[in-house]
Formats: C-alpha cells, structure tokens, sequence
C-alpha cells in the first residue's frame, strides 16, 4: 500500500520567498502543497512556471482573510500544517498606504488563525498533537538598533516603527495568544532582510539590479548608512522546514545570516559584480562602473537605523545555520537576474512603472 502524504497548506506562495519555499519543498520531496496567494501586485504565478504541470501542488487564488474559502480549503484537503507567508511586505507601500497592511497582515493573519483553530480542533488526537501553524514574521518588529548594540534575541521587546513592522508585530501576537488561550500549536520566525531569485524589484537589491541594467539611478535613502543583516532565501527556506519539523510549539526562532552591512556596501558590491559580468564600455574602450549610478535620496521616514538577528537558538536548539556568505549569495542573485531578463520584464511592466513614479518620482530620480 502507498502511504499518500499530508498536505503543507502555504499562504503567500506565489510571492518572494513563498514560491522559493513552495519550489523547494517539491524538489526535496517533502509531499503535496496546497497554495493560496491572492496575487496581488508582488504575487507572480511565473515564480512557479516549473512546477505548472506538478500534480502536487494545487493553486488556489484567493485572500487569507477570507473565512469560507480557507475553512473549505482546510477541509477539503486535511493538510498537517499551515505556513503563512501571505502579508504586505514593502515599507514604503505602508507609508504611502498602511490600510492593506491592517487588512492582510493583521485582519487576514486572526481569519486564518480561527480556521485554523476550528479545522485543528476537530482533528484526531495524534494529528491535533502534530499539527503545526508556522507564521513567518520579521525582525523589524523589534524596532531599530544603536550602533554595536547586541543582535535581536528572540526575547527582544517589540518597537516597530513603520505601520508594515506594527501590522507584523499585531499579527505575532496574536499567534502567540492563540497559543496561550487555545493551545494551537503555533510556530513564529523572526527572520532578517532576504534576497535571491524572484523578488520584486521594488526592494534594495534587485531594484539596483534592475536600475543598474537600463542604466538607471540606484536611489540610496539618506546617508546609505543603515544596517541590515542579509539572509539568503534558500537559507530561510530551510530554516523554515525545520523548524516544521523540529520546533517546539509555542517558541519563536529567529533566523538571520550573519551577514551585517550598510546599504551603501550592498549597492556597491552589486555594481563591482555587474562590472565584471556585464560590465559597459562606451567608445569600445573605457568602462564606466555601474556605482557611477548610485543617486542619494531624501530618507526614508521613520527609518531605522539597524536590524542585526542573533540566530543561536535556531542553530543551538535545531542545529540550523545559513550555508550562505553574502559573497556568495548576492553573487549566485545577480547571476540569477542577468539568466532571468524576461521574468524581470514581466513583473516592471504596467502597474510598478506607476510605483517606481510615486515612490522617486518626489525623490529627484
Ligand atoms: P512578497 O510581498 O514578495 O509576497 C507576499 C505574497 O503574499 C504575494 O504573493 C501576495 O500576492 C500574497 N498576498 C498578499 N496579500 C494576501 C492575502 N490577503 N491573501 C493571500 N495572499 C496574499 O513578500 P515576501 O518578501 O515573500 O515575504 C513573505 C513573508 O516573509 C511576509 O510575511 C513578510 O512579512 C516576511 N518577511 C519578508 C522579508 C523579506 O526580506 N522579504 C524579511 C522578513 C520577513
Ligand atoms: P528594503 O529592501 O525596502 O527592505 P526593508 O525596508 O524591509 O529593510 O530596503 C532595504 C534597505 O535599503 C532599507 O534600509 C531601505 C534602503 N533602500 C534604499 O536605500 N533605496 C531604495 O530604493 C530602497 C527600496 C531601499
């Protein structure tokens, strides 16, 4: 007799590091996905063009806040765990327009609890005990770090400062209340800046990526001197299969790569990399370096200064760390965009040309 697999039921799977998830958890062989995304503007079915003809995956359009669907859903396909990718994701968007933050981050994340709870409730003893809702959040909700001040610990308080960090911060405590209260099996991870194939080129590096290849400005906020810790997605990808499989219910996990820089740095390391595998000459001779582009713009408001994650307890209690360096990562993304021009082109047409005017249009760029 073949034993046929439980379902993962994954929200915001068409997104960034959703579809990064969805595609390796296929390749590894881990068993059917269910995928619900509502494919808003950073929702993009090519991210799974080669999964298209995949038997185990099942796409399904739609939002997480939508209670009758996703309680079908539950029901229909009996999966053994929720992982919520589904959220607004970009800073910026939440300054110009926080109200799709509250809606999808904050409102969506408590449906999808409940209907967790209710399909969770009335599952057999062993499988309510295995069940696992895994709720994927950010390091900004615990707010800006001073210069050499210690890396987040999971214990860290919570100061979000822009309402897409707050809306994040609202949605995390709410899961932990539906494990204090009703003793859902819940899961948080508080993970730092990624980057890799398929984001959206509205965030920091494949927007210089982007910009740089047409010749753009690569717009950098205020001094270039804010910090981010940079995790490479396959890293968090598998960062989150483990804690899937090995996470204590109730616990948070932070998940970083070791990989603190300004930035400044990170547009100039992108252009020293295009340089050299694409670089641009001008009269068949001279090469005009791409960080000639490099633009300094009005800041960001509210911006904060630095995010650094401490990931010990991952690595301590899960035995996970990242295997990238960001050497090694930002090299393999920008070879990834340059091999990936038309999944490029798609996603720049129409609606992020209207983003890309609103956001620097103001900026002088
Ligand atoms: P993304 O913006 O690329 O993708 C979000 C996906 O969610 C899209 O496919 C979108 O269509 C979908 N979605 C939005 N609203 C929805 C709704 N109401 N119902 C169903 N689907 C909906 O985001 P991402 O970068 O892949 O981030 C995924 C998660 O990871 C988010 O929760 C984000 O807060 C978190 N996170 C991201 C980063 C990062 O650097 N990208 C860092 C830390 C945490
Ligand atoms: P972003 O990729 O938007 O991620 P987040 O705000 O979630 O950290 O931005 C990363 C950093 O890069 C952040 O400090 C803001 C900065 N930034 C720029 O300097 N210029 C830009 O055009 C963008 C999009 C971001």
């Amino acid at each position: 007799m073949t034993m046929i697999s439980k379902p993962i039921f994954v929200t915001g799977g068409a997104g960034f590091i959703g579809s990064n998830f969805v595609l390796e958890w296929l390749a590894c062989g881990k068993g059917p996905v269910v995928n619900l995304d509502k494919l808003t503007y950073a929702g993009n079915l090519a991210n799974l063009a080669n999964i298209y003809n995949d038997s185990r995956h099942t796409f399904v359009r739609g939002d997480i806040a939508d209670t009758k669907l996703v309680e079908r859903l539950f029901a229909e396909h009996r999966p053994f765990a929720v992982v919520n990718f589904a959220a607004e994701s970009h800073v910026d968007r939440s300054i110009h327009g926080p109200g799709d933050f509250i809606q999808t981050n904050i409102v969506g994340s408590f449906r999808l609890l409940e209907a967790a709870r209710a399909y969770w409730s009335g599952l057999p003893e062993g499988e309510r005990t295995s069940f696992r809702f895994l709720h994927v959040s950010t390091d900004e909700v615990y707010g800006s770090l001073e210069p050499g001040a210690p890396a987040f610990q999971e214990s860290h308080r919570y100061e979000p400062n822009s309402p897409y960090s707050a809306s994040k911060a609202a949605a995390d405590h709410l899961v932990r209340a539906y494990y204090r209260t009703y003793g859902l099996p819940v899961l948080t991870t508080n993970c730092s800046n990624n980057y890799g194939p398929y984001q959206f080129p509205e965030k920091l590096i494949p927007l210089c990526i982007h910009n740089a290849l047409a010749g753009k400005p690569l717009p950098v906020y205020g001094d270039g001197q804010q910090i981010r810790d940079w995790l490479y997605v396959a890293d968090h990808c598998s960062a989150i299969r483990r804690v899937i499989e090995a996470g204590q219910p109730g616990e948070t996990y932070n998940i970083g790569g070791y990989n603190e820089k300004t930035n400044l740095d990170v547009v100039q390391t992108v252009c020293k990399i295009l340089d050299e595998l694409k670089p641009v000459t001008y009269h068949s001779s001279r090469i005009t370096p791409y960080a000639s582009l490099i633009t300094f713009v009005k800041d960001r408001p509210g911006h904060d200064r630095r995010y650094a994650i401490d990931a010990r307890k991952i690595e301590r209690e899960l035995g996970w760390r990242p295997t990238e360096t960001f050497e090694t990562g930002i090299r393999k993304t920008v070879l990834w965009y340059l091999d990936n021009t038309n999944w490029v082109g798609n996603v720049t047409s129409g609606a992020y040309r209207e983003w890309t005017a609103k956001q620097y249009g103001d900026r002088g760029v």
